[in-house]
Parts: C-alpha cells; sequence; structure tokens
C-alpha cells in the first residue's frame, strides 16, 4: 500500500504513522510512498516505526531523478517507476530506435531495460496483448555501459509528465 500523493494539509508524520498502524494491524503486506521529495523521504523514514518498502515515482529516458534516487536507496527502499515509456513518446526517439537495432528490441524494451539496468522496476500500461508480450521482452537482454551513457544523455529540462496542482516542490 503506497501513499499516492504527499498532502500539504497533513503533516508527514501523520501519514507515515498511519501507514504503519496499516501495516502492523495486517491489511498491508509492505507500504510505501510515491511522489515524494529527498526532504519528505527523510522526514517520512525517521517517522516510520516500520519499514518503507517502496518509493513510487516518475522515471523514464528523459527524465533526471538522480537525486531522489539516490534519497531512496540510502533509505533502502525499492523503486517503482511510471510513466517508463513517457507515456508513449519513447517509440519515436532516435537514440532509443537505434540501440534497439543492434539488440533487435523496439525502442520501448530499450527504454524500460534501460531503467531495469539502474534498478528501477518499471510499471508500463497498456491496453494492447501484444505489447504487454512486448514491454516483458526488456526482461531477456543487457545494454552496454557505452549504451547506458548514451541514453542517460537523453535527460532535458521540462520533461516531467505529471505534475498536478497538488505536487510538491520537486528536486531539481
Ligand atoms: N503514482 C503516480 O502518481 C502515478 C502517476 C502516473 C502514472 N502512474 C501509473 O504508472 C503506470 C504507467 O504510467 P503511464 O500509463 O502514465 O505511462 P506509460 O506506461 O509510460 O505509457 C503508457 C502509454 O504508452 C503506450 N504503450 C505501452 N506499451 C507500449 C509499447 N510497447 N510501444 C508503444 N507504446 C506503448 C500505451 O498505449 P496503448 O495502451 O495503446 O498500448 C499508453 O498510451 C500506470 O499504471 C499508472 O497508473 C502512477
Amino acid at each position: 500500500m503506497l501513499i499516492h500523493w504527499p498532502n500539504a494539509q497533513i503533516p508527514i508524520a501523520d501519514s507515515i504513522n498511519a501507514l504503519c498502524k496499516v501495516k502492523r494491524s495486517g491489511l498491508a503486506k509492505h507500504i510505501g510512498v510515491a511522489n515524494y521529495t529527498v526532504a519528505m523521504l527523510d522526514e517520512a523514514t525517521k517517522a516510520a516505526s516500520e519499514p518503507l518498502a517502496c518509493l513510487q515515482i516518475e522515471t523514464h529516458p528523459y527524465l533526471d531523478q538522480t537525486k531522489v534516487l539516490a534519497a531512496a536507496r540510502r533509505h533502502g527502499m525499492a523503486v517503482v517507476g511510471y510513466c517508463p515509456l513517457a507515456r508513449g513518446k519513447v517509440p519515436a526517439d532516435p537514440v532509443l530506435q537505434k540501440v534497439g537495432r543492434a539488440h533487435g528490441k523496439s525502442p520501448a524494451q530499450v527504454s524500460l531495460r534501460f531503467l531495469e539496468e539502474e534498478r528501477i522496476i518499471p510499471i508500463p500500461r497498456t491496453s494492447k496483448r501484444e505489447r504487454l508480450a512486448e514491454n516483458l521482452g526488456s526482461l531477456d537482454f543487457k545494454l552496454s555501459d557505452a549504451e547506458m551513457a548514451e541514453i542517460a544523455m537523453l535527460t532535458r529540462p521540462g520533461s516531467r509528465i505529471v505534475s498536478p496542482l497538488q505536487a510538491p516542490q520537486w528536486d531539481s
């Protein structure tokens, strides 16, 4: 069970204490948070009386999430990546297409593999059975260090897709 968004009206410690109570009562096997920033993760882990197993955040090759990823690692949290296909933008990417051609893989599979190699668990969404199979095909190949470095160069400002009104001040 994850807290979907931090709520500015509720102190983080209160939210986390409630979440920990849910776990202790057996209603959730594991608990975690989504869309938390570095400072929020520091505060949440300090308040938590149960392990926070996971952080869910937006991740794709265009978005630099270095700071919050480092914080999640520091706190021993698994990272789940949403929008891992940048909401369908990756198929048109020339770099992902080129890397894909070298492996007989699609740009979507390369994007997912890139995240997996970074120890991020991507959760791509599709309404199409054939794409579900395609996306699972990210699990059976490896990217070279040079390919990883080339894809890491794709980050660019303004590439965050999900930032609703209730979003926190993101780590730059
Ligand atoms: N925690 C949060 O705040 C949060 C925020 C946003 C999203 N999420 C979750 O994250 C999950 C995924 O994120 P998302 O749906 O926003 O973005 P996404 O997975 O990056 O993109 C989904 C889009 O990509 C297309 N697609 C899927 N596989 C493809 C492939 N192999 N080749 C080309 N296009 C492909 C899909 O179209 P088709 O259906 O036509 O295949 C769909 O339009 C969702 O389950 C969502 O609930 C969580």
